[in-house]
């Protein structure tokens, strides 16, 4: 089997291995800044859409972390010299073959991008864990920018990836401190939003392996928090995001 088989029984046994405290997550009343489930995750395969600065970092810490990543992009070229750089747990393929790659997706491109990977994704985001770092800002992304914030950006991108299982996270903190989390586990923590257990679970196993501490702040209306220019940006400890999520509305 080749790392881009898409094996159903892993699949399922990676979640319910990673989904063990999600039971406890009940899905009509996600705790207000609880720490979320705890424990790193099972090693498995992370497809990564957008491989510039926030994936190349995400996806090139989660290979070393062991896991197995594909690297995606309109540029193949530059995919295949990342996971090149990277090593044998990088591989590169189109959005499709890395929405197709395993369990969970991380979706890191402009917010002006993010219609055209909805469209290209398709019925490949049924049901799929998506980690979404993609922020909207009007002068770089134009009206969608201010469409999404209006709504909330967490709202705004299941809206435009839809059938995905979307958990906001790594939305507020700088792409170069991503990939240096781990030498002080769990020090910084890490902002998250979610309507979905299962996949709360999943993103703070891998959250947790690179060595940030995630915090879950609320459902995916909380999204809207998670954007530069908030009082949750920045770097900041998991208390201090405790105690900041629980004065917002
Ligand atoms: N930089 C940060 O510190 C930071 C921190 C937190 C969150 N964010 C947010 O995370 C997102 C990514 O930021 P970034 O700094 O990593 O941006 P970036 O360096 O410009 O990388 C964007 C990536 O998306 C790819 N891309 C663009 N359109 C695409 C499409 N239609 N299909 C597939 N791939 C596409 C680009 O490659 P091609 O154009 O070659 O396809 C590139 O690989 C943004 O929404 C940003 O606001 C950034």
């Amino acid at each position: 089997m080749n790392a881009n088989d898409l094996d159903n029984r892993d699949r399922r046994g990676f979640l319910k291995a990673a989904g063990v405290a999600a039971a406890a997550l009940a899905l009509d009343g996600l705790p207000r800044a609880a720490g979320a489930a705890s424990g790193s995750a099972p090693k498995t395969k992370i497809g990564v859409v957008g491989s510039g600065r926030v994936g190349g970092t995400l996806g090139t810490v989660w290979a070393k972390a062991g896991h197995q990543v594909m690297f995606s992009s309109r540029n193949i070229e530059h995919d295949k010299t990342l996971a090149a750089r990277v090593g044998p747990n990088a591989h590169a393929g189109t959005p499709r073959e890395a929405a197709a790659f395993g369990p969970v997706l991380l979706v890191s491109v402009p917010y002006r991008s993010l219609p055209d990977v909805g469209k290209e994704l398709g019925s490949l985001l049924a049901g799929q864990i998506v980690i979404d770092t993609c922020n909207p800002f009007p002068g770089r992304d134009g009206e969608i920018a201010n469409w999404a914030r209006e709504k909330g950006a967490g709202l705004a991108s299941a809206e435009l990836l839809p059938g995905a299982r979307i958990v906001r996270a790594f939305n507020a903190v700088g792409s170069f401190r991503m990939g240096a989390a781990h030498e002080q586990p769990g020090r910084i923590g890490m902002p998250i939003a979610g309507d979905d257990a299962e996949a709360i679970a999943v993103a703070s196993g891998l959250i947790r392996d690179i060595g940030f501490e995630p915090v879950l702040i609320g459902g995916l209306a909380k999204g809207k928090y998670l954007m530069p220019g908030t009082p949750l940006a920045g770097e900041r400890t998991p208390d201090e995001i405790r105690r900041i999520a629980a004065t917002l509305e």
